[in-house]
């Protein structure tokens, strides 16, 4: 309530960009203030017990988690528990710091309740969000999303190496470290979807190795349901223990929102309502072919119970928000969770 009639209005009379540097300032002071993580934890947090799942080892007190890229730099997760995230996924972080692509890079689509971000993998480098990420306490699990580099002129086997560097830096300091491949807002598009250079990557990573965290990989939603079984089977051969899907997407076929706003935006990847449909068929296809053998954490345009539902009843274990929270709040985590809790 409090969001929708006080907060969403302010927010949404700045541009995107601006109102999401806003949240995660108000995010992070309230991660840093045990006052204002109490007060935010009194008015959103509940407890859902019947809900509690242990996957991949960990303990998830509720299955509604914070997509990667709201919180890029690991500076809010104490305010996310607080607002009653079962987890936390922080990233994309690269190996090198980046300021990612010029502004403006992030667009509301109110008629699609969606998002459009060419953000760039924009993010502080992962040594320093690891040290950061380091000094904290938390209760639930927190994931590590990892990219490369948004740099062209790393390639090949420096490519490999730069994702290697944040790989190992995030193992000391995550509870699972997702391995995004499908980011299509960087100036070589999403290489890594391609099953040879998936395969070489992961031969680098070695996600197999003992003291290695569990590693997931996440997907495009333009993905195709050939190219994610192969990549499936490639991911499956070098111990990968769940899957992400999905990310954003780079159609724009059946949007409410003006062919002359979409060329004015320009490229970027389509988050929100309108990729919510083909984001719960890839979680399907990836249901398929598992079998229920590793968990998958279902993303994409996630802003109601029955949205949430859809993506669990395809065969999700776990779901992640961002762009529902841009228009409903973070109401909709408890809104969520009661929801599931009585289906239970
Ligand atoms: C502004 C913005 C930035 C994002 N940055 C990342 C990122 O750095 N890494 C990543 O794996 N996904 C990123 N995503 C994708 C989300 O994690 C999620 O997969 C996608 O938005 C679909 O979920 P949604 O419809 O709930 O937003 C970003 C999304 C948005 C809207």
């Amino acid at each position: 309530m409090l969001y929708k009639s006080l907060f969403k209005p302010l927010l949404f009379r700045k541009d995107a960009e601006s109102a999401h540097e806003f949240t995660v300032r108000l995010s992070s002071l309230t991660s840093r203030s045990q006052l204002l993580s109490s007060m935010a934890g009194m008015m959103y947090g509940t407890k859902f017990p019947k809900l509690e799942q242990k996957l991949f080892g960990l303990t998830f007190p509720n299955p509604v988690g914070l997509a990667a890229g709201f919180d890029k730099n690991g500076e809010t997760p104490v305010a996310m528990q607080a607002l009653g995230f079962g987890f936390v996924e922080i990233g994309s972080i690269t190996a090198r710091p980046s300021s990612g692509n010029p502004k403006p890079r992030a667009f509301r689509l109110p008629e699609d309740r969606s998002l459009i971000n060419r953000m760039g993998l924009n993010n502080q480098g992962a040594e320093v969000v690891v040290d950061r990420l380091n000094k904290l306490k938390l209760n639930i699990p927190m994931g590590v999303n990892i990219a490369k580099t948004n740099d062209p002129s790393i390639h090949g086997d420096a490519a490999l190496q730069d994702y290697l560097f944040s790989y190992e830096l995030a193992n000391g300091v995550a509870d699972y470290i997702t391995v995004n491949i499908s980011c299509p807002n960087t100036g070589e598009g999403k290489t890594f979807e391609d099953p040879e250079a998936l395969s070489s990557l992961l031969e680098a990573l070695e996600p197999n190795k003992s003291g290695r965290v569990p590693t997931l990989v996440k997907f495009s939603v333009d993905t195709d349901q050939a190219t994610l079984a192969s990549l499936v089977d490639i991911c499956e051969d070098h111990g990968i223990s769940g899957y992400v899907a999905t990310n954003t997407s780079s159609n724009r076929t059946g949007l409410k929102t003006s062919e002359t706003r979409l060329s004015e935006i320009g490229n970027g990847g389509l988050s929100g309502r309108a990729i919510a449909e083909q984001s719960t068929r890839i979680v399907s296809w990836l249901s398929d072919i598992l079998k229920g053998s590793k968990p998958i954490i279902g993303v994409g345009g996630i802003d109601s119970p029955e949205a949430a539902i859809q993506k669990i009843e395809a065969g999700a274990s776990l779901i992640q928000i961002y762009s529902g929270m841009v228009y409903e709040g973070p109401g909709l985590i408890k809104k969520i969770n009661k929801a599931l809790s009585k289906r239970a």
